[in-house]
């Protein structure tokens, strides 16, 4: 891999389209609900532990994180969306943070969609798959915790998260452990691709 993956950094923690990085960089950000494995999947793609904070309690991502991969792309972490236990009025604040950086960040590529492997995609999972086939034409769902599933029981857990987004024949769906690295190589041959950066 020619991309640095030990140059990896957090530049900023933003709540305000004003404080995200200006460098031009292509950006791409990892969606879903809380508590899915969005800041793990950034720890793993990193080959590091604790550079995203995660916790088994969902709601751990309050800002919009950007890092920064060896001066080549950003990984954006985004709060989770859909976790009943925090306030009505706090979920909706982090929903319109969400809504103003995928409508207002031009240096965008792509959003991934990580959806729970063991779990039918919910109402909101199919709003997010359709605002990213929206504007992207394609969408990369990454269904996580894969581990949890055992062999016979993945193959049909994929079929279900298929057929409730509805994907096409343009979108991937890939397989995905945070806890044991399956898919990750996958992973960042679909980040390059989409963001247009060799690894
Ligand atoms: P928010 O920031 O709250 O939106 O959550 P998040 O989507 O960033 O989830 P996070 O990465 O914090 O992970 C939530 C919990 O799930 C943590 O306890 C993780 O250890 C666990 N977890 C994440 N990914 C995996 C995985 O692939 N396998 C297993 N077994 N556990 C995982
Ligand atoms: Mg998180």
């Amino acid at each position: 891999m020619q991309l640095n993956l030990h140059r990896a950094e957090l530049t900023i923690s933003a709540v305000h389209p004003r404080q995200y990085p200006a460098t031009g960089m292509p950006e791409i950000a990892m969606a879903g609900r809380s508590n899915v494995g969005k800041s793990s999947c950034i720890n793993k793609l990193l080959n590091r532990n604790k550079l995203a904070r995660t916790s088994s309690t969902p709601g751990k991502t309050a800002t919009i994180n950007f890092y920064n991969i060896d001066d080549q792309l950003f990984l954006v972490d985004l709060p989770g969306y859909g976790f009943a236990r925090v306030s009505k009025a706090e979920q909706e604040k982090w929903g319109a943070m969400i809504n103003t950086y995928l409508d207002k960040s031009v240096p965008l590529c792509g959003v991934l969609l990580l959806v729970d492997a063991r779990h039918k995609p919910t109402t909101q999972d199919v709003m997010m798959y359709s605002w990213i086939r929206e504007r992207f034409g394609e969408v990369t769902v990454v269904a996580t915790k894969a581990d949890k599933l055992g062999i016979t029981k993945l193959p049909p857990a994929l079929d279900l998260i298929r057929s409730t987004l509805g994907l096409s024949e343009n979108d991937t769906l890939l397989a995905f452990s945070g806890e044991k690295g399956t898919g990750k190589d996958e992973l960042w041959q679909e980040i390059s691709r989409i963001t247009g950066v060799e690894l």
